[in-house]
């Protein structure tokens, strides 16, 4: 494998989602390459889990800071199950929303065999079974646990496609596995279950119905000086240009995103449907970098269900740059 720490030097296939291409991306895999593959949230950037030079490349090509923690991507409960110790919580909501886009943070077995890179000496992991038969079938060519974070920059916009990521990561990885948009276009929501249930992170299930599963409501995290989870980095998910969030009109210079009643130059959703704007939302503001907008005004999202995910990424995306 070529060193990942330069810049652009080596090539990165895209493969198609067949048997061929699948094939290839198991065994890049297996050697401690990287490859991209799409989820139903948005497209990871995976490596075998338990090698932590493969690990340490994922922070490399990403210039991620290296106590930021991944989620692992694994294809069942059972091999789940295999990694951490589950609680009653737990498998309330994983038989709840598993496949799909919740991530469970729960304690590390001893013996996992998972790269302490992996959690970032943390005593927990945070795990994940995606729904979507792309993620499904890479995970079950290459037959083992795969750390991803989203195949992005370290605090640029996430991938919700093949392009995305292309043109993000291009020459920094191994290959991307084209599985065409992601159909929730936001990250997964991260629940902590190491005791009472902690929101970790608003995601793509939405608080209501994690609460109705587990019939209790669930807190939220305790301020700590030490971040938890990327809902504490203030600035990520960020476009080049500049961020004014609640906006009804542009003002001079401004692009405006637009969402139900307020039209935009692009829109989330004409129709105010949640479920549409967030399946959409990287790509617009992908689309707006595209463009060149340096003043982006974005419609007020109304803050319910999926909308606390939505305006979660858009605060990140609108807060002060370093
Ligand atoms: O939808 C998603 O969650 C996507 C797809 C690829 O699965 N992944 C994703 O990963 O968003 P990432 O790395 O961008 O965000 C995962 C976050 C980390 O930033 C970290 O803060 C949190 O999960 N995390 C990971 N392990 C944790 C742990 N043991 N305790 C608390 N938070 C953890
Ligand atoms: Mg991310």
């Amino acid at each position: 494998m070529q060193s990942r720490n330069d810049n652009a030097t080596s090539e990165t296939s895209l493969l198609l989602a067949d048997d061929a291409g699948l094939a290839k991306a198991a065994e890049l895999l297996r050697s401690g390459g990287l490859v991209a593959f799409p989820t139903e949230t948005v497209y990871g950037l995976g490596a075998d889990a338990r090698q932590s030079e493969a690990v340490a490349s994922i922070y490399a090509a990403k210039g991620r800071p290296s106590f930021n923690p991944l989620i692992v991507h694994v294809a069942d409960l059972a091999a789940a199950e295999a990694l951490v110790t589950f609680t009653p919580q737990a498998y309330r909501l994983a038989q709840a929303f598993w496949p799909g886009a919740l991530t469970l943070v729960l304690p590390l077995r001893t013996g996992a065999g998972v790269s302490s890179l992996v959690t970032a000496g943390l005593d927990t992991l945070a795990v994940r079974v995606p729904d979507h038969p792309t993620a499904q079938a890479v995970l079950s060519a290459f037959g083992g646990p795969v750390a991803a974070p989203s195949a992005n920059p370290s605090g640029r916009i996430s991938p919700t496609t093949a392009g995305h990521v292309m043109a993000g990561l291009a020459g920094r990885i191994d290959a991307i596995v084209d599985g065409g948009s992601c159909a929730v276009g936001v990250e997964s929501t991260i629940v902590d279950v190491t005791g009472d249930p902690v929101l970790l992170r608003a995601g793509g299930v939405p608080q209501d119905a994690l609460e109705a599963a587990l019939g209790a409501a669930l807190k939220r995290p305790q301020a700590t000086a030490q971040p938890t989870s990327p809902g504490q980095l203030a600035s990520h998910y960020a476009p080049l240009g500049a961020v004014r969030l609640n906006a009804t009109t542009s003002q001079p210079g401004e692009t405006l995103l637009g969402f139900g009643a307020v039209k935009g130059d692009l829109t989330l959703s004409a129709a105010g449907d949640l479920r549409e704007a967030a399946s959409r939302l990287f790509d617009c503001l992908h689309q707006l970098d595209a463009m060149g907008a340096q003043s982006i005004a974005v419609a007020p999202i109304p803050d319910q269900g999926l909308g606390a995910a939505i305006n979660d990424r858009l605060r990140r995306a609108a807060a002060p740059r370093d």
